[in-house]
């Protein structure tokens, strides 16, 4: 079974989990403040703070912007599900904005039709490594007054008009995921250019203990994960836990797994910054060969699966293959599993956050989290198996309804 992902490990990671275990808290702050410094370089801004996680750097934002209940943040209606309680655990009211299902971005013209009197702030997303239309958004937040975030999650390295994302708006956050460009086991970084922002984000992590085991901890989880996936039995775990109806309940229960292992507030510690700052040496290099094979892997995809137009406003970051197919979707994941390939469930490619929210408005979004299929593409995948999958699909877009 080709598995939907991988996750990379290094011995240069079980080596850096090793020094953790006696980095004196000064060394490991000096390699924190050290991987800061490289990551607001690659961003091209002032001040990159590291944080617990992706989400753990957007709660920061939205506290330091001082959104107050009952103020409106604009989101796009297709994306992470579980950003929405972060946003109304402030009492904050999360307005989504509805996609180009060909670019799976937020545009223009959706963002100024959610504006309100009441609209404080807007948070855009560059999915799945695709940039939006940032600089037309970055003009309509000026024009109106409101604050701007980039939700960089999937996009480090990704460029519009030559300058990288992240730096667009008032401020941006990124994800150290385990499967994210710059993985470090869990982390986040907030990105911005303003000093008083940056100060404030850093004053709210001032009381934040730095230990070094919880994410040693999250590495080894990630190992023995990987180990499963690898083994013989995947295939047939994979037939149990991923059919249409055990998908649901599967779902619900990884993310809850996946979630008592991620340090919600912790500091970043020095060995998810060594960690970080090894991959981050060389993400315009990994970026570069992936966005290669990516292309030549969409080019050949049969045309009933429609690929997302990644290059629609600048240069895109490698993160998932999503592609959004024209026919019966559960049918064509039991087909695919059958020919030994792991598309995944529908749960984990992206949130209707617009249905999430009760919002009936959004077809965009609709269209894309009905149709989207998460097709397996990764650092390390051999290019036979690459073959192997264009040989299935092909076949399945000939076959299925
Ligand atoms: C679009 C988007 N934003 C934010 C996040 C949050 O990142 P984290 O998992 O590090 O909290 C994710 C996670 O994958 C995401 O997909």
């Amino acid at each position: 079974m080709i598995p939907r992902r991988r996750i990379a490990f290094e011995g240069a990671d079980f080596v850096d989990a090793l020094r953790a275990l006696w980095t004196p808290p000064a060394r490991a702050a000096a390699q924190v403040a050290a991987f800061e410094a490289a990551f607001a370089a690659q961003v091209g801004v002032p001040h990159a703070i590291a944080t617990a996680s992706g989400r753990d750097a957007m709660g920061l934002i939205l506290d330091a912007l001082a959104l107050a209940p009952g103020d409106e943040l604009v989101i796009p209606a297709y994306t992470l599900g579980e950003l929405v309680p972060l946003i109304t655990a402030r009492g904050i009211v999360p307005v989504p904005a509805d996609i180009d299902p060909a670019t799976c971005n937020a545009t223009p013209a959706s963002v100024a039709a959610r504006l309100s009197p009441r609209t404080r702030a807007i948070l855009v997303v560059h999915l799945l490594g695709a940039p939006c239309d940032i600089a037309a958004i970055a003009a309509l937040a000026a024009e109106r007054g409101v604050a701007l975030v980039e939700d960089c999650a999937h996009a480090l390295g990704a460029r519009v008009d030559g300058r990288p994302v992240g730096g667009f708006g008032d401020a941006a956050l990124f994800s150290l995921e385990a499967t994210k460009a710059v993985a470090a086991f869990g982390g986040g970084v907030v990105t911005t250019a303003d000093a008083a922002l940056a100060a404030r984000i850093r004053q709210a992590l001032t009381p934040r203990e730095r230990r070094e085991w919880p994410a040693v901890k999250k590495m080894l989880v990630k190992l023995a994960e990987e180990l499963l996936v690898r083994s013989p039995a995947y295939g047939a775990a994979a037939r149990l836990l991923f059919s249409e109806r055990g998908a649901g309940a599967f779902d619900r229960l990884y993310r809850r797994a996946n979630d008592r292992v991620r340090p919600k507030a912790a500091a970043f510690s020095g060995f998810q910054a060594r960690v970080a700052s090894r991959k981050l040496a060389r993400v315009e290099a990994r970026n570069a060969r992936l966005n290669a094979e990516w292309d030549d892997f969409a080019r050949r995809l049969p045309p009933r699966f429609a690929v997302q137009q990644r290059c629609a406003s600048g240069e895109p970051a490698f993160y998932n293959f999503v592609a959004q197919f024209d026919g019966d979707i559960a049918a064509l994941r039991r087909a695919a599993q059958r020919a030994g390939l792991d598309l995944g469930i529908r749960g984990e490619v992206m949130d209707d956050t617009a249905a999430l929210l009760a919002w009936a408005d959004c077809p965009g979004a609709a269209y894309a989290h009905r149709r989207a299929v998460l097709i397996p593409f990764y650092d390390g995948l051999p290019r036979r198996r690459r073959e192997r999958m264009l040989a299935v699909l092909d076949r399945l877009a000939r076959e299925l309804p």
